[in-house]
C-alpha cells in the first residue's frame, strides 16, 4: 500500500478517483465543492439539490467529471459525514474507510481524500490511513474461491496548508495503528484449532521480534510452580497447554515517575465450550472470539512499539482452551489462585474471571501500578448495553474516567457500571473466600468485575467488558462484519497520554 500527502491542488492529485467529505444539508457554494462542482459541470450541485444525497453518515454518490482539464481522476465520490457539529478527527477514519470499500468493489486502486476536517493535518492523515487500511480486513482467509481479492492500494490525503513532515508524521502513525487493529483482529477470527494457546503464544512471539518487544511464554509448569491454580484449572479438560503471554515495551528514554507502570491484561480463551457446565450447541462457534481481549493486548502492545511512547507497558495474556473431559473442573471445585485467595467454581464457563484473576495478580507482581484488563466476559453485557458500548468497571475513578474520555476521542463508546463493597458480598462462598458466580439473573457483568477486583492489591485498575463489541454481526460501510479490534486506538491514547 503506498501513501502520500498534499497541500497543492486537490484535483489535479494523480490517482482514479476524487473523495470528498460532504456535510449534512450543505450547499455546494462558498467551499471546497464550488470548485469541483465547477469541474463536473455542475453535477455536485445538482445531485444534492435533487435529495438524492443528504450527505448522511456513510451516503455515498458517485459522479463523473464533466470536461477533464487538469483533473487526472476520472471519477468524484462524494462521502456524507453527517452534521458538521459532529464531524470530529475520528470520523475522518470512517470516511476514508467508506470512500476505499466502495471504489474497491468497484476496481479502483487509487484515490485521493479531501476529509474537510479542522483537525491538525498528522492527526487527519493518521485516520484517514488508519480507516483505508482497517476497512480492507475481510474474512475471507480460508476461501479457496471467492476471495476478496481486489484492493485499494493507494491513497493520497490532501489537507489545505498543511507541513510535509505533518503529514508524513500522520501516515506513519496511522499504518502502524490500522495494521495493529488489523492483526488483533486476524487473531480473533482464527477458528480455534488453528489457533490454540500454544499458536497464539508463538504468534505473539513472531510479532515481538519484528517490532522489538520483550517477550517470554510461561507454560504449565511454570505457572502451577507460581501457585496459578485459578488459571490453570480452566486448563485441565483441554489437550492444548495452557500458555501466558508475557510482553513488554520499554522505552529507550522512560518519562514515567519512577516505578509507574501500565499493564495491559487480556482474556485469551481460544475457545470457550463451557467446560462441564457446558453452553448449548447454538452459537457456540461464536466462542472462537473468546481471546479477544488477548488479541487486543498483543495487538496494541504491537502499535506501542512502533509508535514508541516514552512510557513503559506492559502486556498480559492468559492463553487457555476450556474444555470438559475426564480432567476438567467440576462445578464445586475448590482451587487457589496466586494471592492465596481460595475459590469455589460454581461455574466452569465463569472461566475468563478465573485466568484473569491470576493473570492481573502477576501483571502486578510485575510492578504494574495501573492495569486494563479487557474480555469478551459476560453475555450480560451484551443484554446491557448491546454491541455499541463496551462496558467499563474499576476501582479508581479517575482512571475510568479517563478511558471513557479517550474512549469520545477516538469514537469508542465506553460505559460505566458501578462496583461496590455491596456487589462484592454476593461472591462470598459458603465454604472458600469467593465463589466465581454471583445470584442467577442479576448484574451479571458487574460480577465478573467483582470477582477480577479480588485479585487486584494496591494497582489502579479498570475492566473492559468487551464481549458485544469485539464482533461485528453485520458489515459497515467502513467496516467488514467479523472482528472489531475494538479499544485499541482508546489504549494507545491512554498510554500516549501517560507520557
Ligand atoms: N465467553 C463467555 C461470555 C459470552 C457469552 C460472550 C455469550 C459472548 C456471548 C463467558 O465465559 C461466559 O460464558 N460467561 C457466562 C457467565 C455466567 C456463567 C455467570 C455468561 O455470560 O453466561
Ligand atoms: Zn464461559
Ligand atoms: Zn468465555
Amino acid at each position: 500500500m503506498k501513501f502520500h500527502g498534499i497541500t497543492g491542488n486537490f484535483a489535479e492529485a494523480n490517482v482514479e478517483a476524487l473523495v470528498v467529505a460532504v456535510f449534512k444539508g450543505e450547499k455546494a457554494a462558498g467551499n471546497e465543492l464550488k470548485d469541483l462542482d465547477k469541474l463536473t459541470g455542475g453535477l455536485v450541485a445538482e445531485v444534492m439539490k435533487a435529495e438524492e444525497f443528504k450527505g448522511d453518515a456513510g451516503q455515498t454518490a458517485l459522479l463523473r467529471f464533466a470536461s477533464k482539464g487538469a483533473v487526472t481522476a476520472g471519477r468524484l465520490l462524494l462521502v456524507g459525514v453527517g452534521d458538521k457539529a459532529d464531524y470530529k478527527p475520528h470520523s475522518v477514519a470512517a470516511l476514508a474507510g467508506t470512500a476505499t470499500r466502495y471504489l474497491r468493489k468497484r476496481s479502483l486502486k487509487s484515490f485521493a481524500l479531501l476529509p474537510r476536517s479542522e483537525a491538525n493535518a498528522s492527526e487527519t492523515a493518521q485516520n484517514a490511513v488508519q480507516g483505508f487500511i482497517t476497512s480492507q480486513f475481510e474474512l475471507d482467509k480460508y476461501k479457496t474461491k471467492d476471495k476478496n481479492s481486489k484492493t485499494v492500494d493507494t491513497l493520497v490525503v490532501f489537507v489545505d496548508g498543511a507541513k510535509p513532515a505533518e503529514l508524513k508524521s500522520g501516515i506513519v502513525r496511522g499504518q502502524a495503528i490500522g495494521e495493529s487493529i488489523n492483526f488483533t483482529r486476524d487473531l480473533a477470527n482464527e477458528p480455534a484449532n488453528i489457533l490454540p494457546p500454544a499458536e497464539m503464544a508463538k504468534r505473539a512471539q513472531a510479532m515481538a521480534k519484528s517490532v522489538g518487544l520483550k517477550c517470554q511464554i510461561l507454560d504449565e509448569a511454570t505457572m502451577t510452580r507460581m501457585g496459578m491454580g485459578s488459571l490453570m484449572s480452566v486448563s485441565l479438560g483441554s489437550a492444548q497447554p495452557a500458555k501466558m503471554i508475557v510482553l513488554r515495551y520499554d522505552p529507550v528514554k522512560s518519562t514515567a515517575k519512577k516505578g509507574e507502570l501500565l499493564a495491559l491484561v487480556g482474556k485469551g480463551i481460544t475457545f470457550d465450550t463451557g467446560g462441564i457446565s457446558l453452553k448449548p450447541g447454538e452459537n457456540m462457534d461464536a466462542m472462537k472470539y473468546d481471546m479477544s481481549g488477548g488479541a487486543t493486548v498483543i495487538g496494541t502492545m504491537r502499535a506501542i512499539a512502533l509508535l514508541k511512547p516514552t512510557v513503559p507497558v506492559i502486556g498480559v495474556v492468559a492463553a487457555v482452551e476450556n474444555m470438559p473431559d475426564g480432567a476438567a473442573s467440576r462445578p464445586s471445585d475448590v482451587v487457589t489462585a496466586m494471592n492465596g485467595k481460595t475459590i469455589e467454581i460454581l461455574n466452569t464457563d465463569a472461566e475468563g474471571r478465573l485466568v484473569l484473576a491470576d493473570a492481573v495478580a502477576y501483571a502486578e507482581k510485575q510492578g504494574a501500578t495501573r492495569i486494563v484488563d479487557m474480555a469478551t466476559l459476560t453475555g450480560a453485557v451484551i443484554v446491557a448495553l448491546g454491541d455499541l458500548n463496551t462496558g467499563i468497571m474499576g476501582n479508581d475513578q479517575p482512571l475510568v474516567d479517563e478511558i471513557i474520555s479517550l474512549g469520545k476521542e477516538s469514537g469508542e463508546g465506553f460505559w460505566q457500571l458501578p462496583l461496590s463493597a455491596e456487589y462484592s458480598k454476593q461472591i462470598r462462598s459458603d465454604i472458600a473466600d469467593i465463589k466465581n458466580i454471583g445470584p442467577r439473573g442479576k448484574a451479571g457483568t458487574i460480577m465478573g468485575a467483582v470477582f477480577i477486583q479480588e485479585f487486584v492489591d494496591k494497582a489502579k485498575w479498570a475492566h473492559l467488558d468487551i464481549a458485544g463489541t469485539a464482533w461485528a454481526d453485520g458489515v459497515k460501510p467502513h467496516q467488514a462484519k467479523g472482528p472489531t479490534g475494538v479499544a485499541i486506538r482508546t489504549l494507545i491514547k491512554l498510554v500516549e497520554k501517560s507520557q
